[in-house]
């Protein structure tokens, strides 16, 4: 193992834009054990009066989610959001046709707010696109929003709810890119749908904020036509443009992989670009925003094999350390893209697709589980523009690409200020300097490091702490000046206060 030099120059007045507090959300599906087994169990030994399950709880807060999403996901394209509410006795037991399953809506819409609540976290709901009309969408905004007086807010108030919801964020259907969905729709007759379904939603409610489906992925055949002929349509009755994408090293290519970044930024620059080029094309002064609301790290492929069982077990995942250096490198793509990226919810939170699993009860954390963690509890304010000089590494997929993957925030109200750092070198210990070139007085607080000596390194039921985020030794600042010692394969989180 050899070391190299790098620098990253760091100054507070150099700012990209405000870190929207929605970039650290999550999804939860009616898929697999995400919702039955994952958040909600009520023959849990750790389930709450409501069914919830308090140490799933407890690990969520710990990672300080924003928003959620919900129901789905391929689920919601085939939902009856009418299914699962009211008397949990009356409702339907289905034949959920998205994962070949069977869904007993004993959680639902209400469930679901019970769940943010108890979380701390804005509720984000999908109306059905696929199987369901643009009546249903609304009535789903009067439900959950409107006050008492009319059918469907009186029948939130019979089932125990006389408060509305104020649900402010609303997706206008899931992919409906995919030939995979139900009731696919192309790009022009979605658009027409989903303008026609965003104005009674915003009709019913002026204050929601609408997103609007994207393309599933860069590598759909209609990626990015789909989003530019959507857009153009619906553009004044929508808020934000759905970003979806499941990365993995399944070409066992490491170092490609712990790349990834580059293609992350690519995707959001290309969706940028279509965004200014039809708000120009519509001469609106109307602003639609990026929403990348299922992301995450994805090996077992589309699994429509629930068997027809309850709660089957989806999609379970097992994470490693480059795993969790991707995730790390996501979030930087994140706040270095604040500009135009407000909402991000990794899908999913639990067991489904998930660095947190249930297994009867007990929890397992997973290695990505604690780069989301540290940053969603670090970055706020500004994200910071950060220049950065860095050996480089030779990737298949991407060309030559620096050593270190790096963002920063700072905030201006308490001074704090945060610098995140991927070393995604293999091999590489990296002597960085950070430089703060504004010359304010930077003292260093915490620092915290996720690390190991493999890339396969992973946390099983057997050994659930191989991975974890450790506190290190901060490194001493003299004149705005410290210099880190970074091994390879790290992730590495400096926080420091300014005055
Ligand atoms: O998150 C799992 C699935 O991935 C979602 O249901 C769908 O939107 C995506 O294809």
């Amino acid at each position: 193992m050899s070391s190299q030099k790098a620098e990253v120059l760091l100054d507070k007045n150099r700012t990209i834009a405000p870190i929207s507090p929605l970039l650290f959300g999550g999804f939860v599906e009616h898929m697999g054990r995400c919702v039955y087994e994952g958040i909600y169990e009520p023959k849990s030994a750790h389930a709450d009066a409501d069914g919830l399950r308090r140490d799933v709880l407890a690990a969520l807060r710990e990672q300080q989610y924003t928003v959620i999403r919900y129901p789905g996901g391929n689920f919601l394209s085939g939902y009856n959001w009418l299914d699962g509410v009211g008397p949990k006795d009356k409702r339907p037991v289905r034949r959920e046709l998205a994962w070949q399953s069977i869904e007993t809506n004993q959680f639902g819409t209400n469930e679901f707010m019970g769940f943010c609540k108890a979380l701390g976290a804005a509720p984000m709901l999908g109306v059905n696109m696929g199987t369901g009309t643009i009546q249903g969408a609304s009535d789903l905004v009067e439900y959950c929003n409107a006050p008492t007086g009319t059918y469907y807010a009186d029948l939130r108030a019979s089932h125990g709810f006389r408060e509305p919801h104020n649900i402010r964020y609303w997706c206008v259907g899931n992919e409906m890119d995919g030939p995979w969905q139900i009731g696919h729709l192309d790009a022009a007759e979605y658009g027409a749908k989903a303008l026609e379904a965003a104005k009674m939603m915003k009709w019913q409610d002026p204050s929601i904020e609408t997103i609007l489906c994207g393309s599933s992925n860069d590598r759909m055949p209609t990626y990015p036509e789909w989003d530019r002929v959507a857009l153009e349509v619906a553009w004044e009755h929508v808020d934000y443009l759905s970003m979806h994408y499941y990365a993995g090293n399944r070409e066992n290519d490491s170092t490609s992989y712990l790349a990834s970044a580059v293609g992350f930024e690519h995707f959001v620059d290309t969706l940028d670009g279509t965004l200014r080029y039809v708000k120009a094309k519509r001469r609106s002064k109307h602003d639609v925003y990026l929403s990348w609301d299922e992301w995450q790290v994805w090996y077992k492929g589309d699994p429509m094999q629930g068997g027809w069982t309850e709660a089957p077990h989806l999609a379970e995942e097992m994470y490693n350390l480059e795993d969790a250096l991707v995730v790390a490198q996501w979030l930087n793509v994140f706040l270095r893209k604040s500009q135009v990226l407000k909402i991000a919810c990794v899908a999913q939170i639990v067991n489904v697709i998930s660095w947190l699993n249930t297994r009867g009860d007990g929890l397992l954390k997973q290695t990505s589980f604690y780069p989301f963690k540290l940053v969603s509890q670090y970055a706020r304010g500004d994200a910071l523009d950060v220049l950065v000089s860095a050996p480089l590494v030779e990737t298949k997929l991407y060309g030559a690409v620096p050593m270190l993957d790096v963002s920063a925030s700072h905030d201006a109200a308490t001074g704090a200020g945060e610098v995140f750092i991927v070393n995604r070198s293999e091999h590489e210990t990296i002597v960085t300097d950070l430089v703060w070139q504004d010359r304010g007085t930077v003292r260093a607080g915490d620092t915290w490091q996720v690390t190991g000596a493999s890339v396969h390194d992973a946390n099983t039921w057997d050994k659930p702490e191989q991975i974890v985020a450790r506190k290190i030794e901060s490194p001493s600042m003299l004149d705005g000046r410290a210099t880190l010692k970074l091994p390879p394969l790290s992730f590495t989180v400096v926080t420091t206060t300014t005055a």
